[in-house]
C-alpha cells in the first residue's frame, strides 16, 4: 500500500488540498494517499495517533491547517527553524514515529511572488499588514530575501512593534534588514512596491484604513485570503496595484510540503490553472 498522508482541520469540508496533493501525486507519479480529517477541539493529538495507528499503508506526514497549527507546533518532537520563527507547525513528516514539525506557508508565499507573478521580494518596500499567526509565518522568508525594508502595520501600533521586535533579533539568522512595526496612522506619507494583506480582515468584509498613497506604481498588492475579492483587493485595485489572491500561495506551500515529504518538486503552473477554473 502506499504512503498515506492527509490534512487536520476545523472546518476541512472545503479544503482543496486532497485535490493538490492527488494532481502532484499523479503528475510525479508518486503512490500515496491524502485525505482531509475534521478533527474536534480538543482532540488533535488523539487525531493525530489514530491517523498514525489506522489506515492500510504507512502514515507518513499531515498538513495542519486552522485552529490546529498552534497546537501541532507544541506537539512536534522536533521543529525546523523556519517552523520555529513562524510559531506554528503546517506540515508534520513522521520519522520513525518521532514528529517532526516544519512550516511551509511562508515559503509558499515567496514561491508564488516569484515564480508565478514575477514579483521578487529582494530589494523592494514591503508592507505586511497583520500580525496574527498568518503574518508571523511569512516574515522570516521575506526577511531572507533581502527586502530594502519591512514594515508590519496593524491597528494595534504594540503588536506590530512587538512582532517587529522579535523578528529584529534572530540569532543564526543571516538578516540585513531590521522590520520595523507600526499602527495603519503612521502609514500616512509612506509608499511600497509590495503590499501583504495577512490580516483576517477580508474575512469579515471590513475595510482596512489605508492610505491610496501607500500603493506605488507597479505595486504589487498580494492578499493572502482566496476565494472572493476582499476590500482590499478593491481598494488596491482603485489604487493603481496589480492584485494577487493567495490561492498561489496555497499550492506552493503544498508544494514546498509535498517536497519535504517525496522529496520531489513538482510543478505547480498545472494545478494552479486546474484550480483557477474550478473558482
Ligand atoms: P491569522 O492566524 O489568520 O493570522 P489571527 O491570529 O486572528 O489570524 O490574526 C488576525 C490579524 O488580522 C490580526 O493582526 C488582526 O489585528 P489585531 O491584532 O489588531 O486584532 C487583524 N485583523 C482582523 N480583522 C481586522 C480588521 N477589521 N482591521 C484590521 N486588522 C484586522
Amino acid at each position: 500500500m502506499g504512503d498515506r498522508y492527509c490534512v487536520f482541520g476545523n472546518p476541512i469540508g472545503h479544503s482543496k488540498s486532497p485535490r493538490i496533493h492527488a494532481l502532484f501525486a499523479a503528475q510525479t507519479g508518486q503512490d500515496i494517499s491524502y485525505e482531509a480529517i475534521l478533527v474536534e477541539k480538543g482532540s488533535f493529538p488523539a487525531a493525530v495517533a489514530a491517523f498514525i495507528a489506522a489506515g492500510k499503508g504507512p502514515a507518513r506526514g499531515a498538513n495542519v491547517t486552522v485552529p490546529f497549527k498552534e497546537e501541532a507546533f507544541r506537539l512536534a518532537a522536533r521543529r525546523t527553524p523556519r517552523a520555529e520563527a513562524a510559531g506554528a507547525v503546517n506540515t508534520l513528516s513522521f520519522d520513525a514515529g518521532a514528529l517532526v514539525g516544519d512550516n511551509t506557508d511562508g515559503a509558499g508565499l515567496v514561491r508564488d511572488l516569484k515564480n508565478n507573478l514575477g514579483c521578487d521580494p529582494a530589494g523592494r518596500r514591503i508592507l505586511l499588514l497583520g500580525a496574527g499567526g498568518a503574518a508571523r509565518g511569512v516574515i522570516l522568508p521575506l526577511l531572507l530575501d533581502n527586502p530594502a525594508e519591512l514594515v508590519i502595520a496593524t491597528r494595534t501600533e504594540e503588536t506590530a512593534a512587538r512582532l517587529a521586535l522579535e523578528f529584529s533579533r534572530l540569532p543564526g539568522c543571516a538578516i540585513n534588514v531590521k522590520p520595523d512595526g507600526i499602527g495603519f496612522p503612521a502609514l500616512a506619507g509612506r509608499v511600497f512596491d509590495l503590499v501583504i494583506n495577512a490580516t483576517s480582515a477580508g474575512l469579515s468584509g471590513a475595510v482596512l484604513p489605508l492610505p491610496t498613497g501607500v500603493f506605488a506604481p507597479r505595486c504589487v498588492a498580494y492578499e493572502m485570503v482566496y476565494g472572493r475579492a476582499t476590500p482590499f483587493m478593491h481598494q488596491a485595485q482603485a489604487a493603481g496595484a496589480r492584485v494577487a489572491d493567495g490561492l498561489g500561495m496555497l499550492v506552493e506551500q503544498a508544494a514546498e510540503a509535498f517536497h519535504v515529504w517525496r522529496g520531489i518538486g513538482p510543478r505547480t503552473a498545472p494545478v494552479l490553472a486546474a484550480l483557477r477554473e474550478l473558482e
